[in-house]
């Protein structure tokens, strides 16, 4: 053959290799409501940066391909002009399903991602091992499952379901920082609706068992839910836009946008009824750029709200009790959402804005039963080992254990401002005043207007943010109209902040 010839075989197999599976199951993966693997990455990456590698990886026998690109498309590409490694699973070629060299592919681009310290996305779609490939298929999996938990704090990791995920396939997912899902497509399952049925009797639906709703709301494995695929893939783009590339790195800075609406209106935000609720989010969008909040698990644990925002153009990590949700105690799911955005942000140099409005922690049989000691340590831990800024606002509540869990000066936040609202005590007036003035209750002529004194009395004396000045634990009191202008002028002060911790193999970090 001449060079002319060599040409059209090579531009031949790359059609066919892009072909994938073929017009048929295309247009099955279409009528499915999914885009293929080639049309999520163009609509991922910026237009025409995308470059494949290993397109050819896989049976040696060009003359009779039988699993075209093996599954998999793997390469790199620029979102906002920045590089980004990404691997997109084929359902069109033997159902995406994970082959040796499916597996190496998807190596191959782990790798990379580490050694140029770049994000890396995984479009999920598959059925899981190749069956035909045994115990080959199961070692892929574990070596990508090696890569990605040591990848995890120096690149971000992003998965994307978009389709089946069974069986231990889930963990690579799991092992990543954000698991995004699609509803009505994308599921997630360790055993399927068939073997539980078999085993337990037990009768579900696969969307039940593990779609975007389940994971999202119930379970707490997903991050983010997206009606439909595009919109998926817009919000994975808009996450990396707060994120650096690698830990060494700081998050790319934007243009500052002033929030929307009156500062003025966050003083009539928190009702002067401490029982009463209020959504901490309309406090949050008065201070942080744009009003924007990109809420990670806005459906799980919702007793609290976690998400990245920008101040003065500077991407930060947002913590927040929620008092229209279970008061905003902190209970064993929110525990776990909480510290893990804390140690991801510490990982990746993002500062982090904790807004505390806390009763405690949830009582009841339920909490302790499920360990809510050993959840609850969680977050003492993730707050203390953290390095990077740490601003606290104390806005009302700031009772007990929970206070000092969220971010509190002993667990070395570099500054606490508190609002006048702010109540910093061991427990709330009323149980307080029970334990303490008991018996003066029980013997007075009327015991409910000697409580409700009391209660007032406590309320007065120690309900305030002054006692935790005068003891140097809160920075200063801040009128809630002045709120941006320090914490963007804190946050420059601390941006040199250079604070290590004892060197050691790694901690233990109570799971
Ligand atoms: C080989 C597979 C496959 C697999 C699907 N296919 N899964 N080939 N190994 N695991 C093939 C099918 O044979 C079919 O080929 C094509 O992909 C499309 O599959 P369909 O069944 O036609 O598609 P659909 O009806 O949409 O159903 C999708 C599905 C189903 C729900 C994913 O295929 C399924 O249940 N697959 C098996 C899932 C599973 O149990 N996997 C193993 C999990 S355990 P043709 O040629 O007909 O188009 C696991 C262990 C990992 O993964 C452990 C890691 C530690």
């Amino acid at each position: 053959m001449g060079m002319q010839d060599k040409l059209e075989q090579l531009n031949q197999l790359r059609q066919q290799i892009q072909a994938g599976g073929g017009p048929k199951r295309v247009e099955k993966q279409h009528a499915t409501g999914k885009m293929t693997a080639r049309e999520r990455i163009d609509m991922l990456f910026d237009a025409g940066t995308f470059v494949e590698i290993n397109t050819f990886a896989g049976d040696p026998d060009i003359s009779n391909l039988k699993n075209p690109g093996e599954g998999v498309v793997t390469g790199y590409g620029l979102i906002d002009g920045r590089k980004v490694y990404v691997f997109a699973q084929d359902f069109t070629v033997a159902g995406g399903s994970l082959g040796a060299i499916h597996a190496a592919k998807i190596c191959r681009v782990l790798d990379l991602a580490m050694k140029t310290g770049a994000p890396v996305i995984g479009l999920n779609d598959s059925g899981g091992a190749r069956i035909q490939e045994g115990v080959d298929a199961l070692n892929g999996y574990g070596e990508i499952f090696f890569r990605n938990t040591i990848a995890s704090g120096v690149i971000p990791q992003l998965s994307v379901i978009m389709g089946p995920s069974a069986g231990g396939a889930v963990y690579s997912p799991a092992l990543t920082d954000f698991i995004f899902m699609v509803q009505g497509t994308g599921q997630m399952f360790i055993t399927g609706p068939q073997v539980i049925k078999a085993v337990t009797g037990e009768e579900v639906s696969m969307e039940t068992l593990g779609g975007a709703l389940t994971h999202n709301q119930t379970s707490g494995v997903a991050h983010f839910i997206a009606e439909n695929e595009a919109g998926c893939l817009a919000m994975v783009r808009l996450l990396l836009s707060y994120l650096p590339s690698n830990n060494l790195e700081e998050a790319p800075c934007y243009q500052p946008v002033e929030p929307p609406g009156d500062p003025a209106e966050l003083l009539n935000i928190i009702p002067d009824n401490p029982n009463q609720a209020y959504d901490v989010r309309k406090i949050i969008r008065l201070i942080v750029d744009g009003g924007e909040l990109l809420e990670v698990q806005p459906l799980y644990a919702r007793n609290g709200v976690v998400g990245f925002a920008r101040l003065n153009g500077q991407a930060v990590g947002v913590i927040a009790n929620q008092p229209e949700f279970l008061a905003g105690c902190l209970d064993i799911n929110v525990s776990d959402k909480i510290s893990r955005f804390v140690r991801f942000c510490d990982a990746f140099n993002l500062p982090l804005l904790t807004f505390m409005d806390v009763p405690g922690f949830l009582p009841g049989t339920a909490q302790e039963y499920g360990g809510i000691i050993r959840h609850g340590a969680k977050m003492l831990y993730a707050y203390s080992e953290a390095t990077v800024p740490k601003i606290t606002i104390i806005l009302r509540k700031a009772y007990g254990g929970a206070y000092l869990a969220m971010c509190s000066s002993s667990l070395r936040a570099d500054a606490v401002f508190a609002w006048p609202s702010a109540e910093i005590a061991v427990m709330g007036p009323e149980g307080a005043v029970n334990i303490i003035h008991r018996n003066e209750i029980a013997g007075a002529d009327n015991p409910m207007e000697a409580r409700a004194r009391l209660t007032a009395e406590y309320r007065d004396k120690f309900a305030n943010p002054y006692i935790a000045c005068a003891r140097g634990y809160v920075e200063d009191v801040i009128d809630p109209r002045d709120t941006r202008a320090r914490l963007i002028a804190t946050l420059q002060s601390l941006s040199t902040k250079r604070e290590t911790r004892p060197a050691k193999k790694h901690g233990n970090l109570p799971l």
